[in-house]
């Protein structure tokens, strides 16, 4: 297969074979090739160097090959040549035409001095795909009367620095046939049309907004140098009134409008950060704009390499610009995107964690192997105590303890509350002693415990993460629909985890407020932004006080790495764009709109509902809670299960006694 290596190689032929025009043995008609040629490179040597260069003719041999070569040419293609090529083969030298990342610029010159060399160039020009970098600079040279076509061809649509340098007609043909004597005759003298060059460049959007050719200079090429400063110094500063397609999908607070709206039609969007940027860019940039809705309202999915939605009306040059969109890799491909504020993430709205049941409040301060170990020690410290006044007993004789009253004893110590101590050794009352300052840490462990449970009262654990949604028994979740319009669905369907892909089987598709109804039902969390939703919950479901049942996570799942504005490819406004976006995030500007834009929907919606934003600032905010029974319900049950227990007991002493005595 060719590559791109064989351009250089012309290139580098050409190189050790310097063209045979010189002053010495040439007329004047090659001397003026000379002189545009000398200009030529002057020009590179002052504004394209460091650049990517390709000079793009259409004859190996023009008389410019030589001065551009001994600058510093980085390619020289043949135009005829490349575009005879088959397709593969094209398409591999193209790839390697505009350089790479070392360059700081890329520069293109068009040899368009043969006769009939323009289409073939030109059509080089539109295969090799110029209109997707704005900023590349574009010299042309040529004849005087193909200025306007050239110029104004679509295959510079986009392009911001193009300069012309156009030479007199009757020169270039005649500089094409140099072998005519009679025509040599004929030449004008020193001084005349000749000697001349007219300069040219592109404006994009100078004829109220459209292109236009604007005259710069007129340079007589045989007293070079020449003043060349400004050459390739426009900026797109002013659009003149251009038109300009946006497209976008609501995403609050990022970008608003009604989703029911007619297909694909022109909008007014609402109070959003998007909609204030706007404002700020058409006053700086003049420039009229025609915003329409996406007729899908989707962001885009891509099959096979093409978009839909959003991303697709960009690919397919539809539209110049799009508000709010995520970048992927496939789609920074297709798109050009410009920064302008963090993501939203995506999260799990459930119910509030609800009050744990307070039948269990009195044994709660401690855990349960706490309550273990406190039993066992009580079994435990009685048996030695018994065992311990036993043994003293046989040596030094005496009754000893019973067993009961040991056990007793230590219960009772445990509820400060002892019986009277009846251990009948020096031993026995260390041991006794040691087991009161055992009961006193522990009672004052629970009874701190129990207070701090009182006053904070304990909660259900919440739904944070998608891992807790799954874990969940009999647990149900959904989302809206739109969501999956765009790099959501690309996350969950491509996803390999396989939490995430159980979230993503099982998800339902509700709406919004149906969604709320079935979290507030119980067994459900919906899925969603946070941000978005949290707007959504506040403005229709929190009271006075900012409270809501619902729980929005804050450990939800960022899907997105930042959202921007996405630009069809080489749109020579990009780079102003850019500039004026980086400004105001540098100012603080966006993020100050961001909190605004958030606040003040909120308070527009509460006022639509005609709910009350404003706080009562004589209303106490947490009222004094005084412990009621159910608090407390647990002391009761245990009352009773005394009780019982003692009752039973009754009965079963009962039962022993008359068993006893009958016999
Ligand atoms: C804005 O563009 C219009 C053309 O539509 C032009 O007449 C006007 O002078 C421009 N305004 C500025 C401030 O350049």
């Amino acid at each position: 297969m060719r590559s791109v290596y064989q351009i250089v190689m012309v290139a580098a032929m050409l190189w050790n074979s310097p063209p045979v025009l010189s002053k010495e043995e040439h007329g004047p008609v090659e001397q003026v090739g000379v002189d545009v040629g000398v200009m030529v490179s002057q020009v590179v040597e002052h504004h394209l160097t460091g650049c990517h260069l390709v000079l793009i003719t259409t004859r190996p041999q023009s008389f410019m090959t030589s001065r551009i070569i001994s600058v510093e040419a980085s390619l020289i293609v043949e135009a005829g040549w490349v575009l005879s090529q088959d397709q593969m083969a094209k398409d591999h030298l193209l790839q390697g035409l505009w350089g790479d990342a070392r360059f700081s610029c890329r520069a293109v010159i068009l040899d368009l001095t043969a006769s009939n060399s323009t289409d073939l160039v030109l059509r080089l020009l539109e295969v090799a795909g110029l209109r997707k970098s704005c900023e590349t600079r574009v010299m042309v040279v040529g004849g005087m009367t193909a200025v306007k076509d050239v110029l104004l061809h679509r295959v510079f649509h986009n392009t911001i620095h193009a300069l012309y340098l156009a030479l007199d007609d009757l020169t270039l043909n005649m500089s094409l046939r140099h072998g005519n004597s009679r025509l040599r005759k004929i030449l004008p003298k020193k001084g005349g049309r000749s000697e001349r060059v007219w300069v040219y460049r592109r404006c994009v959007y100078c004829n109220n907004g459209r292109a236009d050719v604007l005259f710069i200079h007129q340079y007589n090429i045989t007293s070079l140098p020449q003043p060349t400063d400004n050459f390739f110094q426009e900026r797109i500063q002013n659009l003149m009134g251009h038109k300009l397609k946006i497209v976008s999908v609501p995403h609050f607070p990022f970008m608003d409008f009604s989703r029911d709206i007619e297909s694909g039609s022109i909008i007014v969007p609402r109070d959003s950060i998007d909609a204030r940027m706007l404002k700020t860019i058409v006053s700086k940039l003049n420039f009229t704009f025609e915003h329409r809705a996406e007729p899908e309202l989707t962001w885009g999915l891509e099959k096979n390499g093409t978009f839909n939605g959003i991303i697709g009306q960009l690919q397919r040059e539809e539209t110049d610009f799009s508000t709010v969109a995520g970048p992927t890799p496939s789609r920074f491909k297709v798109v050009d995107y410009v920064r302008t504020y963090p993501a939203d993430i995506m999260t799990v709205i459930s119910l509030n964690p609800t009050l744990l049941p307070q039948h269990l409040s009195l044994i709660r301060p401690f855990e349960g192997d706490l309550w273990f170990a406190l039993i066992a020690s009580v079994v435990a410290w009685g048996l030695l105590m018994w065992l311990m006044q036993r043994a003293w007993g046989w040596v030094a004789g005496g009754r000893g303890v019973k067993f009961s009253t040991a056990i007793l004893y230590s219960w009772g110590a445990l509820l400060e509350q002892p019986p009277p101590n009846t251990a009948i050794s020096d031993s026995g009352r260390l041991l006794v002693g040691w087991w009161l300052v055992f009961c006193l840490i522990i009672t004052t462990g629970f009874r701190s415990s129990l207070i701090a449970h009182m006053t904070v009262q304990g909660k259900t654990l919440p739904i944070e993460t998608f891992e807790d949604l799954v874990k969940q028994d009999n647990w149900k979740w959904g989302t809206e629909p739109w969501i999956f319009s765009g790099i959501p669905h690309d996350y969950f369907s491509k996803h390999t985890d396989p939490v995430i892909k159980t979230i993503y089987q099982k998800v339902e598709r509700v709406s919004k407020t149906e969604g709320l109804q079935k979290v507030l039902d119980g067994g459900f969390t919906l899925i969603h932004w946070e941000i978005y939703f949290s707007i959504f919950i506040d403005s229709y479901y929190s009271d006075a006080h900012g409270n809501t049942p619902f729980h929005v996570s804050k450990k939800g799942v960022p899907m997105i790495a930042f959202l921007g504005w996405a630009f069809r490819k080489g749109a020579p406004f990009y780079p102003r764009f850019c500039e004026l976006i980086f400004r105001l995030q540098d100012a603080g500007i966006i993020s100050h709109w961001n909190k605004d834009a958030l606040a003040r929907r909120v308070r527009e919606n509460k006022a639509a509902t005609g709910q009350h934003t404003q706080k009562d600032p004589t209303q106490v905010e947490s009222k004094e809670m005084s412990l009621g029974l159910h608090h407390l319900q647990g002391a009761f049950f245990l009352l009773f299960l005394g009780l019982g227990v003692a009752v039973l007991m009754q009965l079963v002493e009962y039962l022993a006694h008359s068993h006893s005595s009958a016999n």
